[in-house]
């Protein structure tokens, strides 16, 4: 068995590598005697680089998403250093450039509506420097699908390094997970079955180390796609932030991208619609965040592949969720890597014919070269498929009058009754109405009633917040009762659960037909057949939507205003339109 983490096994048969040595981008910049060249190499020798180091070996940017208003990356300066011994070994020049980081725990209003500002930062570090090749080191929900994005409109040969997740926590004997226990924690509050000082007792528990969220959110979700796409070394999602086998990754990251840059492998040799779909069938069975959805098709978006919600509703179909991981299961990452890991995954899904094994990784090989001989270390982790959480753990998505461009749920986290549900819509028209009217006794609902959450898409709210899963009426919760079905245009976070309808598309604020559901309207969910229906008739949904005007606020500067100006619908990724596509990293000119 290869140990996890290898530097690869060199170029393969279906990957063509280029003839090395040749002349690399960054020479443009260091190379000869000019003015120019002593201009760009003169300034870096203030940090004490010597001349060989500027001789025409592979520059690698280490693109860091570290900050401390980022805990969750807080400890990624130490992994860059050990990419910079891996990338030194190997007879490349590492260059450590910080890049924007879009916290999920302090951003506001939502740290989505940064990633797009994040993607555009790294894009532009990468174009605009002298780089041949890039390390892109992330951790935190957003900073991974970022870093990817940007890495894909350049397509210069990037690998990803996860800063790897907490430890487990523990609260009074039990493992808490990050986010899945806030979650709860707040549900026992408002019910009564905790006390406030319990609540902050716990909060310490939660994070007690380096490292991103520990559960199956959308940061392990999100390393899990990299790795799964190929985009990582073969490993990489599970290893905790403090274990020592996540320094030796990202030491061999290192190494692995200098020959990476000699052999010229590009994103857009490793992320192919193949790849795609693997990653689809993985986050299936990983139990993966819907978040995910959004991600994929806007990082698909910028490496041209044509991805749609279609294909995660094909392919997701009949993939069984077998990573007992909350908040879907019961274990966290720290027991996920102890029992092998993605690895373990990848092959249980090439052994049910899921996978396309012959998808090129950052290795230069085949996927399946990287998983075949890899074994499940606990069963209970890694389920066997008979007892799967889920027996189509696939984010399923549903349309029809209420969700014309599609709707996404996420199977693993609802409750099996109300996948099949009609009931009364109870409407809140924004976040605010919500908190406003959420823990009034005389609000006319209950537990069979369909909650509607409006205007939180991605120009609604702006940004699209985690609030699909809104916490149910205390008055309901204190009946025992844990699920109802919930419907926004909001994201939820990867860490939450409930029968919850999310990403409405087109969203309430661009005038979809959410905007128009009223208290008292019938809706009829219907999983199986991916049918959601609003219970009114054709002409009283267009008589309805003549009347719609938007009650957002039109931002008139700022970031906030390009964001809403050109954001894209959820269904598409909710990347910036003018964003979309490779652009490449052409040299440019020099102004000197
Ligand atoms: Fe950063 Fe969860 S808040 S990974």
């Amino acid at each position: 068995m290869r140990p996890l983490g290898h530097a690869g096994k060199g170029p393969h048969m279906t990957f063509k590598p280029a003839q090395w040595p040749r002349k690399l981008r960054s020479q443009e910049w260091f190379g000869g005697a000019s003015k120019d060249s002593i201009y760009h190499r003169g300034w870096m020798k203030n940090q004490g680089f010597p001349h060989d180091l500027f001789d025409g070996r592979p520059v690698i940017g280490i693109l860091n998403t570290w900050s401390e208003l980022t805990p969750c990356n807080a400890h990624l300066r130490d992994l860059a250093e050990r990419v910079k011994r891996g990338v030194y070994e190997a007879g490349g020049f590492p260059v450590e450039v910080p890049v924007f980081s879009a916290s999920e725990s302090a951003f506001r209003p939502t740290a989505m509506m940064f990633r797009n500002i994040a993607a555009m930062s790294v894009e532009e570090q990468i174009r605009g420097q002298p780089m041949d090749g890039v390390v892109l080191l992330g951790g935190c929900d957003k900073t991974t699908p970022s870093l990817l994005m940007g890495a894909a409109s350049c397509d210069l040969p990037a690998i990803v390094v996860s800063g790897g997740p907490m430890l487990n926590g523990y609260f009074r004997g039990e493992r808490v997970g990050s986010g899945t226990h806030l979650w709860r924690f707040s549900e026992a509050v408002k019910a009564g079955n905790m006390t406030t000082d319990e609540f902050v007792e716990a909060e310490a528990s939660m994070s007690r180390s380096p490292g991103s969220c520990n559960t199956m959110g959308t940061a392990s979700t999100m390393a899990s796609m990299a790795e799964a796409l190929g985009m990582a070394l073969s490993g990489n999602a599970a290893i905790p932030a403090v274990d020592s086998r996540r320094r030796v990754m990202a030491h061999n990251s290192g190494r692995r991208i200098v020959q990476m840059v000699k052999d010229d492998l590009k994103p857009s040799d490793v992320m192919t619609k193949q790849a795609f779909e693997n990653a689809i069938r993985t986050n299936a069975a990983i139990g993966g965040s819907t978040n995910a959805v959004i991600h994929l098709l806007a990082i698909a978006g910028r490496v041209g592949v044509d991805l749609t919600l279609d294909d995660w509703d094909r392919c997701g179909r009949d993939v069984p969720t077998i990573v007992n991981l909350m908040p879907s299961g019961e274990y966290l990452m720290e027991e996920f890597f102890y029992a092998g890991g993605l690895p373990v995954v990848i092959k249980r899904l090439g052994e049910a014919g899921l996978l396309h094994k012959d998808a090129i990784t950052v290795s230069g090989g085949p996927m399946w070269d990287e998983v075949k001989d890899v074994e499940n270390q606990n069963p209970d982790v890694i389920l066997p498929a008979e007892k799967a959480l889920a027996k189509s753990g696939g984010v399923v998505v549903v349309k029809g009058n209420l969700a014309p461009g599609g709707a996404v749920l996420k199977p693993s986290a609802a409750t099996p009754a109300l996948m099949q549900h009609r009931g009364r819509a109870v409407v809140f028209e924004d976040i605010d109405h919500y908190k406003a009217r959420i823990a009034d006794d005389d609000l006319d609902i209950d537990e069979t009633c369909v909650m509607v959450l409006k205007n939180c898409g991605p120009k609604g709210y702006p940004g699209m917040a985690e609030v699909g899963n809104m916490g149910l009426p205390p008055k309901v919760l204190k009946k025992g009762i844990t699920d109802m079905v919930r419907i926004s245009d909001a994201r939820m976070s990867g860490t939450a659960y409930g029968t919850v309808v999310l990403h409405t598309s087109p969203e309430a604020a661009a005038g979809g037909p959410l905007a128009v559901v009223r208290d008292g309207d019938m809706i009829e969910l219907d999983v199986a057949n991916r049918r959601l229906h609003l219970d009114i008739s054709d002409e009283e949904m267009a008589a309805r939507l003549a009347e719609w005007t938007p009650i957002h606020i039109e931002a008139e500067s700022g970031y906030l205003w390009l964001h809403q100006a050109h954001v894209q619908g959820a269904d598409t990724g909710a990347d910036l339109d003018f964003l979309k596509g490779c652009r490449g990293a052409p040299v440019g000119k020099d102004s000197h």
